[in-house]
């Protein structure tokens, strides 16, 4: 399958993502995830990126598609893919039509989540990663078993630095502004299906789970 997850943030990409690869066995392309990586080990992006990332503000399109463009050409992709968190942009959205006729995968699904500004303060607000494995919890909605710690590597669980009510702020309106176009895009393409995403994690991956069936068939 050559699925895109998209949705606000805090909406349940990640978490649901985490759920699809399982059931499809496909790779998962996060660009917010790449980013963070890229952050951690210091590198040229990383510090670029940062510099976004931290205010709430889009990584500028063409290094973003630079990245998404090398990820997608490694043999893996060959099988397919889900795009997590890319594209955000129009011209994000219309130079991966070009990278996905270049790999001969096209396009077969678009996931939206959708969340209302509430729940999304909430989820963001009380979420907690681990800064070692990446793995993330909820306060409330998907505790460790120890309190504060990962129940993976057992690190210290941390918030991200942009889970703050400033930067969910810039987040929300580059969503608004910037990603929430390509909803019209991909739906007059036919591609797009809508889940609500402010049911149960385990009874929003039970509709994501029906509609990649249909499109399966
Ligand atoms: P990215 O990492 O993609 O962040 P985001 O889109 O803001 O999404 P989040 O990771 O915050 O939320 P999510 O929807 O994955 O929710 P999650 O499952 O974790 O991007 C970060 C930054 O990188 C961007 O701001 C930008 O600067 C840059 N970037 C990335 N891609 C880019 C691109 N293409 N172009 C330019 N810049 C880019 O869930 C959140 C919390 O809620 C968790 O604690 C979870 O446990 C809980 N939760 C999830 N689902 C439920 C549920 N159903 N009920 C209750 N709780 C739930």
């Amino acid at each position: 399958m050559n699925i895109i997850i998209m949705g606000p943030p805090g909406a349940g990409k990640g978490t649901q993502s985490e759920k699809i690869l399982a059931y499809c066995n496909i790779p998962h392309i996060s660009t917010g995830d790449m980013f963070r990586e890229a952050i951690k080990e210091g590198t040229e992006l990383g510090k670029l990126a940062s510099s976004y990332i931290n205010q709430g503000l889009l990584v500028p399109d063409e290094v973003t598609i630079g990245l998404v463009k090398e990820r997608l050409a490694k043999p893996d992709c060959q099988k397919g893919y889900l795009l997590d968190g890319f594209p955000r942009t129009l011209a994000q959205a219309e130079a991966l039509e070009k990278l996905t006729q270049e790999i001969s995968r096209p396009i077969q699904l678009v996931i939206n989540i959708t969340c209302e500004k509430d729940a999304l303060i909430k989820r963001i607000s009380g979420r907690r990663v681990c800064p070692k494995c990446g793995n993330s919890y909820h306060v409330e909605f998907k505790k460790p078993m120890v309190d504060g710690v990962c129940d993976n590597c057992k690190s210290e669980l941390v918030q991200r630095k942009d889970d703050t009510i400033e930067s969910l702020q810039v987040r929300l309106n580059a969503y608004e502004n910037q990603t929430k176009p390509l909803i019209e895009f991909y739906d007059k393409k036919g591609l797009l299906k809508e889940v609500d995403g402010l049911k149960d994690i385990s009874d929003v991956f039970k509709d994501i789970q029906k509609v990649i069936s249909e499109v399966a068939k």
